[in-house]
C-alpha cells in the first residue's frame, strides 16, 4: 500500500476499522503518523474543513482592529469594521496574491505594501493605482475573499468556507459548561510556543488518553488530582475529561502553586486540534498545528482570573507548573513518534475503559479522511453506512 498514490492512500485510510467497538479496535496505523501523503490529506480534509482558533475576541473589539496570521497554508486576517461587524478574509491581494497585512493593529483601511492597492475593512477594493488602460477590471470581483468567522467565549475562530455551518449549535453543552466556569471573565496573560518532534496526532493522543499517563508521567499533577475519579465523556465533535482535586495536594513545595487545580481539572478537546485546560482561576488554550508529518507546533495561551493577575509570584509558579507538564508531554510524544517511525510497530489496542477520548478522535478523523478519499465511483467503505 503506497500512500503516495490515490489508491494506496484510500487503502491506508481504510486500514483503520471505524466499525470495530473499542474493545476490539486497533489504533490508527503507524503510517498515518509518518506519511507526507497523510499530512497533505489532513491539511485539506481536516484543518481547512474545520473551525480553527485565530485570535482573542478582545484583540478585535474596537472598530478597525485586526489580527492576521497563517494557518495550514491560508493567510488570514480578522478585522472589526467601522460598522461594528467582525469579518475575516483571505489575506491575499487580488493583484499579486501578496499578504496585505501582518501582525495586528488598528487601521482605517488595508494597503497592500507591494503596489499600494487599498481595501476597505469590509474587504471591498478601494483603490488600485496605475491600473488605467486595463480592460474589464470588475471591482465587484476584486474584494478580499471572505472566510467564516465566529466568536466563542473569549476566542475567535475562522473557517476557510464562509458558508460553513456555525459550530455553536453542535457544542452548546460545552459552551454552557465553560460559561459556568466564568471563562469569559478571564484575562489573557501570555503565550508560549513549542516545536515538538512528533506528528500532531501523537500529541493529541497523549492529551486524550483519559488520564492513563498522568500517574506515570506527571507526578506533580497526579498529586493534586483524584485520578481514581477521572472521567471521559465524548460528544459529536468534542470530548471532556474531568478530574476532581485530591483531598490533600502533596506536590513538592515551590513546584505546584496552591489553587491551580482548585475545584479539579476540566480538559476540553475540540476536533481536531484545540484543547482547553480549565483549572480553578486558570485557562490554558492549546492549539496543535502540524509542521510536517513528524513535527508539530503547540501554542499555549495562558489566561487567569483577574483576581490573581496582581500576584506575580503565583503566576510565575503557575506557569512553571504547566511548563513542567508540557515538557513531560513533549518528551513522551517524541518517544512515541520514534517508535512509530521505527517500522517495528503497526498499531496497538485501546484501553477500553480509559482511552475513550483517543478512540473518539480517531473515529472522527478517519471518517473525515474516508469522505475525502472515497473513490468517485461511490464505492462504500467497509463498515460505513451506504447513503
Ligand atoms: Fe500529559
Amino acid at each position: 500500500m503506497d500512500p503516495t498514490t490515490p489508491t494506496g492512500l484510500w487503502e491506508q485510510v481504510l486500514a483503520f476499522d471505524t466499525a470495530a467497538p473499542i474493545e476490539q479496535a486497533r489504533t490508527l496505523p503507524a503510517s498515518w503518523y509518518i506519511s507526507d501523503a497523510f499530512d497533505a490529506l489532513e491539511r485539506r480534509a481536516v484543518f481547512l474543513d474545520t473551525w480553527q482558533l485565530a485570535c482573542r475576541a478582545e484583540q478585535v473589539a474596537e472598530p478597525g482592529s485586526f489580527v492576521s496570521g497563517r494557518s495550514f497554508g491560508l493567510p488570514w486576517v480578522v478585522v472589526r469594521g467601522g460598522d461594528g461587524v467582525l469579518r475575516a478574509f483571505a489575506n491575499t491581494c487580488r493583484h499579486k496574491a501578496t499578504e496585505i497585512c501582518t501582525g495586528s493593529g488598528v487601521l482605517s483601511h488595508f494597503t497592500c505594501p507591494y503596489h499600494g492597492w487599498t481595501y476597505r475593512l469590509d474587504g471591498s477594493l478601494r483603490t488600485a493605482p496605475r491600473m488605467a488602460g486595463i480592460e474589464a477590471l470588475d471591482r465587484a470581483t476584486m474584494a478580499l475573499p471572505p472566510l467564516g468567522v465566529e466568536i466563542w467565549g473569549p476566542l475567535v475562530l475562522i473557517h476557510r468556507d464562509p458558508e460553513a455551518p456555525p459550530s455553536g449549535p453542535g457544542i452548546g453543552e460545552l459552551t454552557r459548561a465553560l460559561e459556568a466556569t466564568g471563562w469569559d471573565r478571564l484575562q489573557w496573560h501570555s503565550r508560549r510556543t513549542y516545536e515538538v518532534a512528533c506528528n500532531w496526532k501523537a500529541y493529541c493522543d497523549n492529551y486524550l488518553d483519559g488520564g492513563y499517563h498522568v500517574a506515570h508521567m506527571h507526578p506533580d499533577l497526579a498529586a493534586q488530582l483524584d485520578l481514581g475519579r477521572y472521567r471521559t465523556e465524548v460528544f459529536d465533535t468534542y470530548s471532556l475529561q474531568t478530574c476532581p482535586p485530591a483531598d490533600e495536594a502533596s506536590a513538592p513545595e515551590g513546584r505546584t502553586p496552591a489553587g491551580r487545580t482548585e475545584g479539579g481539572a476540566l480538559y476540553v478537546w475540540r476536533y481536531p486540534n484545540l484543547m482547553l485546560n480549565r483549572y480553578g482561576p486558570c485557562l490554558d488554550t492549546n492549539l496543535v498545528h502540524p509542521i510536517s508529518a513528524d513535527r508539530c507546533r503547540v501554542t499555549f495561551d495562558f489566561w487567569f482570573d483577574a483576581s490573581h493577575l496582581h500576584d506575580e509570584a503565583w503566576i510565575r509558579a503557575s506557569l512553571e507548573s504547566t511548563e513542567q507538564t508540557q515538557r513531560e508531554d513533549m518528551e513522551i510524544s517524541e518517544r512515541v513518534q520514534a517508535g512509530m517511525a521505527s517500522g517495528t510497530w503497526h498499531s496497538g489496542p485501546y484501553a477500553p475503559r480509559v482511552e475513550l477520548g483517543i478512540h473518539h478522535f480517531h473515529l472522527l478523523l478517519a471518517r473525515a479522511l474516508r469522505r475525502a478519499t472515497e473513490p468517485i465511483d461511490g464505492t462504500s467503505a467497509p463498515g460505513e453506512p451506504t447513503p
